[in-house]
């Protein structure tokens, strides 16, 4: 008994499986499409009905003979949906967009649960937005513009978790636009609706042009009266102003300060007066005219140091390293010399060097350490191999002018190296 009533089962699930299959069937599919040809005509009038499967027909797109995606856009269709495209059950795209369909969506599209992309828009549909469309839970685009839909944009919407297009424009819509949260809905627009009241805040950034031809209000539209937002952005663009007139205040007060330091500076240091003034100033000076002109506007490294030099028997630089003399020290005068920058221990300079060197020399200020202590220093560091330090080439010392030569580094990080925390810190100058 028990086996016989397995058996009854088994075969009555089966013929239930047969009739799953035949009612959703690519025969199922074609009757469905013949049905829409018979109501809205146009071009797909055109479709060769003898032919036994539908998926060579124009805009009708198979998978597996079954009907994935329906694609009539511009084909002329009028009149009214018929009941019956809820068989095409595997559907996953369908438009009908710049069409001239009118009345209102047939309630068996519920059936067409894989239907992700539902482009309607440039049609006569009117009506309420159906509400069985918020049992669609595939849908990721809805184009309903252009069209004659009327009523109130429903809550239900979030119901569609997946939507991200919801286009309504230009329809009859009513009513104020619902918080839509659920929904990701990265493409928005109600223009040219009969909508009232404020916008969402979820759509405050998007372009006004997605609202307006509305009576909307709120950003990105303007603010809503009445409701002390409107006090608000009085009081906002108050804050605008202030914060325009306070900047430049702010900024005013920097120049000026920047000002006042930069001829604090200048004043404080005569022998340099002209490139603390210039930022770039060629200081070239032949070596012949130099001697006398040391602690006069217009000096540079040169000028002492050329003159030192022919008073002390100190005539030339010391270079470190395996580095050949490449160029002496009357070639270091003659060079045109470039205010790099001012730091603690003194001034440096980029210079260039006519044989097409470039090196970066700093001038000691204040350095009184005697001889024979600077050189064992200097000798010290200029042995000093490291990947962070601008390498030491060569210095120069007399009595009175004491100049370090460093590789030439565009990038700052001399400026950084010499000024701030070099190796000389620690020395006693
Ligand atoms: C229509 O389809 C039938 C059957 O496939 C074919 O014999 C006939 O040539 C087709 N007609 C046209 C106009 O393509
Ligand atoms: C759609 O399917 C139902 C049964 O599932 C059937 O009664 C109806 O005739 C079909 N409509 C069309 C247009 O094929
Ligand atoms: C749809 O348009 C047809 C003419 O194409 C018209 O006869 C019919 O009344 C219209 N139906 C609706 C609901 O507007
Ligand atoms: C929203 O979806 C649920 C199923 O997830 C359904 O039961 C409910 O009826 C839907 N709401 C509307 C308004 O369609
Ligand atoms: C739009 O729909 C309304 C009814 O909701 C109807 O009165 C009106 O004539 C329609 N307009 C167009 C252009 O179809
Ligand atoms: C909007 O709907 C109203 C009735 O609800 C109708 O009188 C009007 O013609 C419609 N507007 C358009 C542009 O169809
Ligand atoms: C919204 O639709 C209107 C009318 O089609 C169009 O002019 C506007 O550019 C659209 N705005 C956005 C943000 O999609």
């Amino acid at each position: 008994m028990k086996f016989q009533l397995l058996l009854i089962t088994l075969v009555f699930a089966f013929s239930l499986y047969l009739f799953a299959i035949v009612d959703a069937d690519p025969a199922s599919d074609r009757a469905a499409l013949l049905a829409l040809r018979l109501a809205v005509g146009g071009r797909i009038l055109l479709w060769n009905t003898s032919a036994a499967s539908p998926c060579s027909w124009t805009g009708v797109f198979c998978e597996k003979d079954r009907v994935t995606r329906l694609r009539l856009p511009g084909m002329g269709l009028s009149g009214t949906l018929p009941l019956g495209i809820g068989n095409l059950t595997e559907l996953q795209t369908l438009s009908l967009r710049f069409n001239a369909v009118n009345g209102s969506i047939p309630p068996d599209f519920v059936n067409l649960v894989n239907l992700r992309y539902l482009y309607l828009q440039g049609n006569f549909f009117s009506g309420q937005i159906p509400e069985f469309l918020f049992n669609m839970q595939n849908l990721v685009r809805l184009n309903l513009a252009h069209n004659n839909f009327s009523g109130e944009i429903s809550p239900s919407f979030n119901n569609l978790t997946r939507l991200d297009t919801l286009y309504l424009e230009n329809n009859n819509l009513t009513g104020a636009i619902p918080d839509l949260n659920a929904p990701p809905l990265g493409q928005f627009n109600v223009s040219d609706n009969k909508l009232t009241g404020p916008i969402p805040a979820r759509f405050s950034h998007l372009d006004a042009s997605a609202f307006e031809g509305n009576s909307l209000c709120g950003e990105p539209l303007q603010a809503c009266p009445g409701t002390g937002t409107d006090s608000g952005s009085k009081l906002s663009g108050g804050a605008i102003a202030g914060i325009v007139i306070g900047s430049l205040i702010g900024l005013l007060l920097i120049l000026l300060i920047l000002f006042f330091f930069c001829r604090k500076k200048s004043s404080g240091d005569n022998q340099l007066k002209d490139t603390a003034t210039v930022k770039r100033a060629d200081v070239e000076i032949p070596a012949g005219n130099i001697a006398r002109d040391s602690g006069n506007a217009g000096a540079s490294y040169s000028a002492t140091a050329k003159g030192d030099a022919r008073s002390s028997g100190t005539m030339n630089l010391v270079f470190f390293g395996k580095v050949s003399k490449v160029f002496d020290l009357e070639d270091l005068l003659r060079a045109s010399a470039e205010v790099l920058g001012k730091g603690t221990f003194g001034t440096t300079y980029k210079a260039s060097i006519e044989i097409g060197v470039v090196a970066a020399v700093k001038r000691l200020k204040d350095v009184t350490a005697p001889e024979r202590e600077f050189r064992e220093k200097i000798e010290e560091v200029g042995k000093m191999v490291h990947e962070n330090l601008v390498p030491l080439r060569a210095y120069y010392y007399s009595r009175d002018e004491k100049l370090l030569v460093y590789d030439y580094m565009p990038m700052g990080s001399l400026s950084a190296l010499l000024h701030g925390t070099h190796p000389f810190s620690g020395l006693s100058f």
